[in-house]
């Protein structure tokens, strides 16, 4: 099983950005972990980020001929973008949302995720182990999914 890891805009300056919302690990080493832990589960990651809305879209787009599924943190896009919403919802493959802060923690515009409605789950507040988490509820999906075809 593939799985296409999908980080918005920002997510690059994980470590040095506001590390008192989102923690000291760089995005490096929170790919290393969560490649470490797709192997624990027998899972192929391929971890992609762009501060860009159209990268995102065009990453998703091509997910849909190589990945089992998605897990994106849009970063600020969701709570923006339409278009990044009907990309998730055109692709035909389950994709979990998450963020590492609890975002309903935190200021009312980030209460609301665009996202969310075509998103089979989410996980938010949880740091680097939001990501660990979306990759073991995206495991459970595909693998229930394919039981029940
Ligand atoms: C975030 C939460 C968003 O509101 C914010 O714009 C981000 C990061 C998170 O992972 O907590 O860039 O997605």
């Amino acid at each position: 099983m593939k799985v296409l890891i999908l980080h918005g805009p920002n997510l690059n300056l994980l470590g040095v950005r506001e590390p008192g919302v989102y923690g000291n690990m760089g995005l490096d080493e929170i790919n290393q972990r969560i490649s470490e832990y797709g192997l624990k589960l027998g899972v192929e990651v391929k971890c992609c980020q762009s501060n860009h809305e159209g990268v995102l879209i065009d990453a998703l787009h091509d997910a849909r001929t190589w990945a089992a599924g998605v897990v994106i943190n849009p970063g600020g896009y969701t709570h923006t973008s339409v278009a990044l919403r009907d990309a998730i919802a055109g692709i035909g493959i389950p994709v979990v949302e998450v963020h590492l802060s609890n975002v309903y923690a935190r200021e009312e515009f980030r209460h609301k995720s665009l996202v969310s409605a075509v998103c089979r789950g989410k996980i938010s507040g949880f740091g680097w182990r939001s990501y660990l988490l979306g990759l073991q509820a995206l495991v459970d999906v595909v693998k229930n999914d394919q039981q029940a075809q």
